[in-house]
């Protein structure tokens, strides 16, 4: 059995869940128990696990890498993207710095090192956690959004991309028996990587995104080309849920926490357009069915990757590393650069973006 300067290990999932967490977990487990002889705790329900007296976690061992745990969607540990430790929502309507209690948690359970699955809201969070309290700490990106930095791709993204052309799929024929123009209104956040990889895959006529503005004129001239051109009277229309209204702002909802997520850009767009051309317009919203189900075979080739090599950083002590993907193969990179950067937008001049004008798409005026 190789050496591994790490005997104890805690594993966890934050901020929004996707398809492929478990298959990262199975990875994690499976290489840290059978490798290196490591004892792996699962904690529960990200940072609150650690927060909360007693602690909340399980330990995992060679049951945790079944073949069912690898086809799982959601994360069997539990997850969430509210509650950030340094300012903790308290009943009275204030928050509180409980960092310490987070540190103080990983102490109890005397934890070597921290292996934290996350997006690039909650790996900065905690890289901040782990740094106050001296915790080595490995990063696995994951995120539908695919926003993390430095990594081509992050857990989940194929997963949700999946999903978003499936439902392609299914509208197209509806769509072109009703002579209607479906608009699908996608997840991302304020990054397009959703729309614009399921809108070339799903053989969209309009992808917007939040990075390339738009006008409701050339998104109306581009359905009516279609009809003269190609005689068709319907369409799909792709818009991400971050893209901006014409008057700048974001179409958002107020949650009954009081906290604001994207949503309605799809219906605006449809009243929009309605007053500008006579086709008739249907609207669907994929939420958050984009971010369940079993995760794709990419997804979980990806997981296993990562959860093998964080495993591996961490036997060796190297510790302050996010692992990720590039050129098909799995690398490392230093989580305070990830940090540093924020959400990675997708660039207007992707060559997908490309991809999709030379399709004839309609992608923005950028
Ligand atoms: O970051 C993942 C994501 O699904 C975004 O695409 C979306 O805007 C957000 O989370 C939704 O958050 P919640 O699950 O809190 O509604």
């Amino acid at each position: 059995m190789p050496k591994s300067v790490v005997k104890r290990i805690g594993v966890m999932t934050s901020g929004g869940d996707c398809a492929g967490l478990n298959a990262v977990i199975r990875a994690v487990v499976a290489r840290a128990v059978r490798a290196y002889g490591m004892e792996v705790f699962g904690i529960t329900d990200g940072s609150l696990g650690l927060m909360c007296r007693p602690l909340q976690y399980q330990k995992l061992d060679l049951n945790a890498c079944s073949g069912t745990v690898l086809r799982m969607g959601g994360t069997m540990l539990g997850t969430t993207n509210k509650g950030d430790p340094f300012a903790y929502p308290m009943p009275d309507g204030t928050s509180k710095d409980r960092s310490q209690d987070f540190i103080d948690g990983v102490k109890e359970l005397n934890l070597d090192a921290l292996l934290v699955i996350g997006g690039d809201g909650s790996l900065g969070i905690l890289r901040r956690l782990c740094r106050q309290g001296d915790i080595p700490m490995i990063a696995i990106p994951k995120t539908i959004d695919n926003d993390v930095p430095f990594t081509e791709s992050a857990v989940g993204f194929n997963s949700a991309v999946r999903v978003c052309v499936d439902a392609l799929d299914h509208l197209q024929p509806t769509a072109a028996s009703h002579h209607r123009v479906m608009i699908c209104e996608m997840m991302g956040r304020d990054a397009g990587h959703i729309a614009l990889h399921s809108g070339i895959a799903g053989g969209a006529d309009v992808i917007l995104i939040p990075e390339i503005p738009y006008t409701l004129d050339a998104v109306a001239a581009k359905l009516k080309q279609v009809h003269e051109e190609e005689g068709r009277r319907h369409a799909l229309v792709v818009v991400a849920e971050g893209v901006a209204m014409e008057d700048g702002n974001s179409a958002t909802m107020k949650m009954a926490d009081g906290q604001r997520r994207y949503g309605g850009i799809g219906h605006y767009l449809s009243e929009a357009l309605s007053s500008l051309m006579e086709a008739e317009t249907r609207v669907t919203v994929l939420g958050h069915v984009q971010r369940g189900g079993t995760p794709s075979a990419s997804d979980r080739v990806l997981a296993s990757a990562f959860g093998v090599h964080a495993v591996d950083l961490a036997a060796r002590g190297r510790f302050g590393r996010m692992v990720a993907w590039r050129d098909r193969g799995v690398m490392d990179v230093n989580i305070d650069d990830i940090v540093a950067v924020g959400a990675r937008q997708l660039d207007p001049r992707d060559p997908l973006v490309h991809t999709a004008r030379g399709l004839g798409t309609y992608v923005g005026e950028l």
